[in-house]
């Protein structure tokens, strides 16, 4: 069964909010703190993560309306329908089922009447098989020696999630070292393969689709490279691949044992918990990958069986709606701080404006109203060096998310409380901002004169009242980062079903594609066609000598 659908905009909660947000827009979060129990009732703990919300420009009444809103977008029925299999990806009549790459061996997820869990079971055994032997030296190369660096080669969700992961959790890493080509640009590749030596380098290449432009590319030149050093024979020794496609894998010459298969029932930036999860857990060893699908399934659990006000993805994507939609917010900022989540900004980038970038609604209409927010950060404290200035005192409302773990990885890390203190304090600087009183109080007290002071003043003026989520995790674990990374999975999801939009396809990266495998034809051949007088003149300089 398909997602209903619902405008949000007709609903009675919409409406609410419409009128209820010109009532609270203006209030102080600094004024609403006045309720001592505010933290506590603006916070989820769950597990090792508790989330603390309360640093929002909401009360009471926004959270129970945005809850309102959810029932009125059908959002329960729609996760059963998610979780159950059923083709809730309607423009490529498909179901949506990352969930279950991570479910349990006893679940039962019916996919046109089949049980589809044995099969990825036994695909995770393949995995988890893979992995140890590569690991252990049971595997080995052309010139049997063992494999001691490995190379992912895809793009976007099948570069994204891998490269994210493998970063984040690089404490865990097993003895093999990971690199990742993933761009069309061929210095890239040549890059990479700059340090690589050829005995001992396992290339994964993963594209579901296996004509991914990029991915091809770059799979052949490794190809040609690797046959230049070693003989045509040894592809089948030095290459894996992750893909839907047999028929394109077997032309490319890789050998069928090392062959991954994956399901269309789940998109490629939804599929790091699948094979093309491979690097991964050939990063951090088979033991570490389970834990990682453990920690997302402990967050799809508490997702479905959570109620709506105590669940943390529903309240994130219901939190973010309200500045999207009604104080008209534009981005959303990541901040992690810990350097092991420097991709996690760019890894949501896909996940989030890939699923939900849409301006057509589930019935085919233009949406009346905005959807998928612009996703962006950096890590902290690196980030409070670059943009912060802009969060504390530029003209955007900016609603931030910081992620923080209460406790380091390294035990001689002597430095974490000076990380956490600027966690904790950026937030509050953010809600408090420092008002003409205490600029005034803190700058009588320099040697500046009457007049100086008054020029200062202004500038040193914070207005404050800007939200943030404060998400604090015990440690960053393989399992801690499985239930974050599923929480933004769900936060996505749910945001699509209020917007009644499809999450789960890509349109649009299509008509660039299309037009650059038009360009490239013209360019080999220099016989530019007709284009617009931009890209004429452009394609004029770039074949002149
Ligand atoms: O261009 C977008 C996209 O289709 C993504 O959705 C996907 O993750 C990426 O390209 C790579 O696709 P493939 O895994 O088929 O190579």
């Amino acid at each position: 069964m398909s997602l209903k659908n619902t405008n949000p905009s007709q609903t009675s909660s919409w409406k609410s909010l419409n009128s209820h947000f010109e009532k609270v827009k203006d209030l102080e979060m600094k004024e609403m703190f006045k309720n001592e129990n505010r933290a506590d009732d603006f916070t989820i703990n769950w597990g090792d993560i508790s989330l603390d919300f309360s640093k929002n420009r909401l009360n009471k009444t926004t959270l129970d309306l945005l809850l309102n809103l959810a029932t009125q977008c059908d959002l329960k029925n729609s996760i059963e329908k998610q979780f159950n299999g059923d083709k809730i990806n309607k423009t490529e009549n498909r179901a949506v089922l990352h969930t279950a790459i991570r479910a349990s061996a006893d679940e039962n997820i019916i996919v046109d009447n089949k049980n589809i869990i044995p099969s990825i079971i036994k695909s995770r055994q393949k995995i988890k098989t893979f992995t140890d032997d590569v690991i252990s030296g049971k595997i080995k190369s052309h010139t049997n020696k063992i494999f001691k660096d490995v190379v992912n080669i895809g793009i976007g969700g099948s570069d994204l999630g891998p490269v994210m992961v493998v970063e984040s959790l690089k404490y865990y890493r097993s003895r093999l070292k990971s690199h990742f080509v993933s761009n069309v640009d061929g210095d890239h590749v040549l890059e990479i393969l700059k340090e690589l030596n050829p005995e001992t380098t396992l290339f994964i290449v993963v594209s579901k689709t296996f004509t991914t432009q990029e991915t091809i590319s770059n799979a052949n030149t490794i190809k040609d490279w690797l046959e230049a050093s070693l003989g045509e024979k040894s592809i089948k020794s030095h290459f894996a691949a992750v893909s839907t496609n047999t028929k394109e894998i077997e032309d490319f010459g890789i050998n069928s044992e090392y062959v991954f298969s994956m399901n269309d029932w789940v998109g490629g930036r939804f599929s790091l918990w699948s094979s093309v999860g491979l690097s991964i857990s050939l990063s951090i060893g088979s033991k570490n990958f389970e834990n990682l699908l453990e920690g997302a399934r402990k967050m799809d659990r508490h997702f479905k069986s959570s109620s709506f006000e105590k669940n943390i993805p529903v309240i994130l994507a219901l939190i973010s709606i309200w500045y999207n939609n009604f104080f008209k917010c534009e981005t959303e900022a990541v901040i992690p701080y810990s350097q092991y989540l420097s991709k996690l900004p760019a890894y949501l980038q896909q996940a989030v404006m890939e699923s939900n970038g849409k301006n057509v609604d589930r019935n085919g209409e233009n949406v009346s109203y905005q959807t998928g927010n612009v996703i962006w950060g950096n890590t902290g404290t690196n980030s409070q060096h670059a943009f912060f200035q802009l969060i504390h005192q530029g003209t955007k409302l900016i609603p931030c998310d910081f992620i923080g773990f209460k406790k380091p990885l390294f035990e001689q890390n002597t430095q974490h409380d000076k990380l956490m203190s600027n966690f904790f304090a950026q937030t509050e600087a953010l809600m408090m901002g420092k008002n003409h009183k205490d600029v005034e109080l803190e700058l009588n007290k320099s040697t500046l004169n009457k007049d100086e002071i008054n020029f200062l003043l202004p500038f040193k003026e914070f207005n404050g009242n800007k939200p943030t989520n404060t998400i604090l995790i015990k440690k960053l674990t393989p399992e801690s980062l499985g239930s974050l990374i599923a929480m933004y999975e769900h936060k996505i999801f749910v945001q699509g079903v209020i917007w009644n939009i499809f999450s789960y396809d890509q349109w649009g990266v299509e008509l660039g594609k299309q037009l650059a495998s038009k360009l490239l034809e013209e360019i080999e051949k220099k016989e530019p066609k007709t284009h617009d007088y931009s890209t004429n003149s452009l394609l004029k300089k770039y074949l002149k000598n």
